[in-house]
C-alpha cells in the first residue's frame, strides 16, 4: 500500500531509500551497527533519522527516535508510515523505547523494515507494539490522574 500525503503518494520504496541514506549519517563507532529511519508526516515531508553514539555508551541515541524528534521540531504531529534500515542480511524491527516512542505519535502506522539488500518487510506498530500504554488523550483523560 502506498501511503497518500498532503504532497503525493509516497512509495514504501521511496521512504526505505531515505531510511538507508540515514544509515549513511550514522554514528555508529561503538556498536558498528548503523541504522537509519525516515519517518513520512503527513505533509508529505520525511524526516530522517541515525543512531548517534556516544564514548559514555548510554547517552546513545536510536535511529527511530532521532527521526522522531527531528519532525516533532519541525512541527509535525501527524505520521503516516516510518521506514527502518539496518545494514544486515535480514531486516531489524525497532527497539521496544522507539515503539513506545512512535506510539505516542500514532496509533498505528506501517513500518517498513529493509535489511542491506533486496526487498522490505512490512509490519504494524500495533503489531509490534500490542497493548500499548498511549497517550492519556486518546483515553479521555487530560491527566494521568484519573
Ligand atoms: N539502534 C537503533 O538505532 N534503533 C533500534 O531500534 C535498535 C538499536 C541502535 C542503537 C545503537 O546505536 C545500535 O543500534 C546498537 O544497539
Amino acid at each position: 500500500m502506498t501511503p497518500e500525503t498532503a504532497g503525493g503518494p509516497m512509495s514504501p520504496e521511496r521512504l526505505v531509500a531515505e531510511a538507508r541514506a540515514a544509515l549513511a549519517r550514522a554514528h555508529a563507532p561503538y556498536s558498528r551497527f548503523p541504522v537509519g529511519a525516515a519517518l513520512l508526516a503527513e505533509s508529505g515531508r520525511v524526516y530522517r533519522g541515525a543512531n548517534v553514539e556516544n564514548a559514555s555508551l548510554g547517552l546513545s541515541v536510536c535511529a527511530e527516535r532521532s527521526a522522531v524528534f527531528a519532525a516533532v521540531t519541525a512541527g509535525e504531529r501527524r505520521f503516516l508510515a516510518v521506514a527502518v534500515a539496518t545494514d544486515t542480511e535480514r531486516p531489524t524491527p525497532p527497539c521496544g523505547a522507539c515503539r513506545q516512542i512512535l506510539r505516542e505519535f500514532a496509533a498505528d502506522l506501517p513500518v517498513y523494515l529493509a535489511g542491506r539488500a533486496g526487498d522490505h518487510e512490512t509490519r504494524t506498530l500495533g503489531e509490534l507494539l500490542p497493548h500499548a500504554f498511549a497517550p492519556p488523550a486518546e483515553e479521555g483523560r487530560t491527566t494521568f490522574g484519573s
